[in-house]
């Protein structure tokens, strides 16, 4: 017997965070340790992501798992059977040649990922350690820096208003713990802001608070008041990040900002964010532009990259090969770090060692369809990516993240110890 070796896989429907059903694999190996993972599930995809494999049709808005759970219970366990689990690589090639299509379509992204987390997991178990101290050791890891939405928006809020994410970076607190309490602070004197101006309608995809603004940078007054309620220093204590997510409301160089009733090109839309870089303590901007237009987001990394992180999502789709291009023709910092949009563990890790490669800052990110799963938090320590974004500080498939994270920093030689400040340059005072 070898202890390593897969002997079962077995896929299951269960349900995430909006409702809808999803993927979750469990696999077994021969000494009986089994590991188990469930695929998340985004709503502003970009175009060039691993596709889920759903039924289609009338039952569950066509969001049903029906053929995803068959691939898994049959062709994928009939590949995977005699595995070593020990080796993800391997493993993970077996199931990218398995599939066969560009795009995963075939099996799906939803079966091929929670199927290799599944695998790490099983591996880990057999090691006798945790995901994050199997994957990195204990040496070297420290928590990561968490970005955490107060305000949702864009496909996550109905587009109540146009930009996706309004979060905030403690990059002031002393430790992950810290951090914690600091947005707990802020979104608590967030939630009594919106009250108090007759603003409350309970919470995003995300956790956030439903952006009921009369224009986009509203919602940027508003967090910064909030930040000041709660007692920090903004851009001190408490800067700002956001997720613009513009391949929701961009196409062809043309961006139709509803909420403002504004339509801009490019360059106009890079103005507008660079008046906000001015008068708001923003240290972060995900999908700045939309996916297409990659002019757009050279322009905006060589008029801002200096000062802000500028990461790309919808137009790197952690995807090691688009990281290295991206890196060579200037666009964007940093990656955003997505295990689904890549399909399988090997490839998510090849895409952040790209980043890591271009000197680039990476960011290991859920979906706005989560589950209590948190195999990302341990992806995140144990791959030393330094920064965590998993939505807002409410429902609980969210807050098992963060206090995952507290776990591991338990148990960490480091005690919850944040990545130096070199390691996040953005904003320092
Ligand atoms: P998604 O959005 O999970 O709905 O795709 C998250 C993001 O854009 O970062
Ligand atoms: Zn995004």
């Amino acid at each position: 017997m070898n202890a390593t070796l897969i002997r079962n896989v077995n896929g299951r429907k269960v349900w995430d965070s909006r409702g809808r059903p999803t993927v979750e694999v469990e696999v077994s190996l021969d000494s009986g340790v089994r590991g188990r993972a469930i695929a998340p599930a985004g709503a502003s995809t970009g175009s060039g992501e691993a596709v889920d494999l759903r039924d289609g049709g009338k039952a569950f808005g066509g969001y049903g798992v029906g053929r995803a759970i068959a691939a898994v219970n049959g062709e994928i366990a009939a590949e995977l059977n005699g595995a070593d689990a020990s080796n993800q690589p391997a493993c993970d090639r077996l199931l990218i040649d398995l599939d066969g299509t560009p795009d995963k379509g075939r099996l799906g992204g939803n079966a091929l990922i929670a199927t290799s987390m599944a695998i790490a997991h099983a591996a880990a178990a057999a090691a006798g350690q945790p995901l994050w101290r199997y994957l990195g050791g204990d040496e070297n890891a420290i928590l990561p820096l968490p970005e955490i939405q107060i305000f949702g928006g864009g496909a996550h809020a109905g587009r109540r208003v146009d930009i996706q994410d309004f979060m905030v970076i403690a990059t002031g607190a002393a430790d992950f713990a810290q951090a914690l309490d600091w947005t707990a602070e802020v979104y608590l004197a967030a939630g009594a802001l919106m009250e108090r101006n007759g603003r409350l309608a309970g919470v995003a995809d995300e956790g956030g608070y439903w952006p009921v603004f009369d224009g986009n940078e509203q919602a940027l007054e508003f967090l910064v008041r909030a930040i000041e309620d709660a007692g920090y220093t903004p851009g001190k204590d408490v800067s700002i990040s956001l997720d613009v997510a513009a391949s929701e409301f961009g196409r062809g160089g043309r961006y139709r900002l509803a909420r403002d009733e504004r339509d801009v090109d490019s360059d106009g839309l890079c103005e507008m964010l660079m008046g906000w870089l001015e008068r708001y303590p923003i240290v972060s901007i995900e999908d700045p532009l939309a996916e297409d237009d990659p002019d757009g987001l050279i322009a905006f990394t060589r008029t801002a990259g200096m000062r802000v992180q500028i990461i790309g999502d919808d137009y790197l789709v952690t995807n090691a090969g688009r990281v290295a291009a991206a890196a060579r023709d200037g666009a964007c910092n940093a990656v955003l770090v997505k295990p689904n949009q890549a399909g399988t563990l090997t490839e998510t890790r090849a895409a952040l060692d790209a980043a890591v490669a271009a000197g680039w800052g990476a960011v290991v990110s859920a979906r706005s369809g989560e589950t209590e799963d948190v195999t990302i938090v341990h992806l995140a320590v144990g791959w030393g990516a330094r920064q965590l974004k998993v939505g807002s500080f409410a429902r609980s498939e969210r807050m098992a993240k963060w206090n995952e994270a507290l776990r591991i920093g338990e148990a960490l030689l480091s005690q919850g110890r944040l990545p130096p400040a070199s390691a996040f340059p953005w904003g320092q005072v």
